[in-house]
């Protein structure tokens, strides 16, 4: 068997959205790939800083103190016209410059399209899935996504001792442009009584009713979690109700960017050293064009075409069971 050629340096970026557990990644990246005597640059601001040569040695020490913060201390960005033919080829242009043999880039499906057609062009890549909306195919978790349900959890439980105090109805809109994964989770463990996500069609009316026997079997209060992408709004949810349940208040909380930000969990440091490592493994044995992955407790590596554009569904088989646990 013929041995890859030896690489000598690496670099690494985040890029697209942001999400808890990144910076654990890098310094992942960058310490497995100094043990192997491989020498990393950090790129700033993903294929942004890429395209305009924004790239700089990174060492053991400048990612120590990391691992528990939140964000992208590389910085993200997004740069649409990565989608071009002769950008992607300045990148390349600039790795090449650069003495750069090998990429690893962490984001989410975007990102990872961008390093499909980097591998296209002959870059030796590697993936690594972040992203909070867990709408990823392929891993069953991507960085991200257990900071975001804690997150949300956090504010469900909040939100639930003010809803049983005046016993209103709320409504919370959690992020999840196309997968209902966050809402649908959260919402189980946060005890909803109504999880309303892309995945699984749900009118007003069959919400009303579901409200109504909440009432009747003498809840204190409803909770509902209601994904960004879902069919239903959650302004027009919480219209519907007033005016069709007169005498109950409703309140609407959208939780927003606080789900992007925060310390990540043990599990997602966990996860994005396990896979930062895995990432740089594939690179040295002389793989690309994969992303590395989570299949249930083993780290993995599937091919990037076999995952990118296709969005991952919310388990919605188990969404009417888990919705029975809220009576
Ligand atoms: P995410 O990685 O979180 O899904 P985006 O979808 O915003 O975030 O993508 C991040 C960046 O990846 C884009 O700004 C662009 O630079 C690059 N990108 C997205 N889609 C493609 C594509 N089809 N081909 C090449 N690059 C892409
Ligand atoms: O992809 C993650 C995500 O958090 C989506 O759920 C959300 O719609 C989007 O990013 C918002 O991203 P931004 O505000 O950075 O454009």
């Amino acid at each position: 068997m013929t041995q890859p050629p030896e690489l000598k340096r690496i670099a690494v970026m985040t890029s697209g959205g942001d999400a808890p557990g990144m910076n654990a990644g890098i310094r992942a990246v960058v310490r497995w790939a100094l043990a192997h005597q491989v020498e990393v640059l950090g790129i700033q601001r993903g294929y942004y800083g890429l395209v305009r040569g924004e790239l700089a040695p990174l060492g053991a020490r400048d990612v120590g103190g990391r691992i528990q913060e939140g964000g992208t201390f590389l910085r993200t960005a997004r740069l649409p016209e990565f989608k071009q033919r002769d950008v992607q080829q300045q990148a390349v242009d600039v790795l090449t410059e650069h003495g750069v043999g090998g990429l690893v880039v962490i984001g989410g499906d975007g990102s990872l399209s961008g390093a499909l057609a980097l591998h296209s062009l002959g870059v030796r890549v590697a993936g690594v899935p972040a992203t909070i909306d867990n709408d990823m195919c392929g891993t069953d978790l991507a960085i991200g996504v257990d900071t975001a349900l804690n997150t949300i959890l956090e504010a469900i439980d909040r939100l639930r001792d003010t809803a049983s105090s005046h016993g209103r109805i709320h409504v919370i809109e959690t992020m999840g442009r196309h997968c209902g994964y966050l809402a649908m989770m959260a919402g189980v463990t946060g005890g909803a009584e109504i999880m309303h996500i892309p995945e699984v069609p749900l009118s007003l009316a069959e919400m009303l009713a579901t409200v109504e026997q909440a009432w009747a079997r003498g809840k204190a209060h409803v909770i509902m979690t209601v994904a960004e992408g879902a069919e239903h709004d959650v302004q027009t949810i919480a219209s519907y109700m007033e005016r069709e349940h007169r005498g109950y208040e409703c309140r609407v909380s959208i939780l927003g960017h606080i789900q992007r930000g925060g310390r990540p969990t043990h599990f997602d440091r966990l996860l994005a050293t396990r896979l930062g490592v895995h990432a740089v493994q594939c690179l040295l044995d002389g793989q690309s064009g994969r992303m590395v992955a989570l299949q249930g407790a083993k780290i993995t590596a599937v091919p990037l075409p076999s995952v990118i554009g296709c969005t991952r569904a919310a388990p919605v088989d188990e969404h009417a069971l888990l919705r029975t646990l809220a009576q």
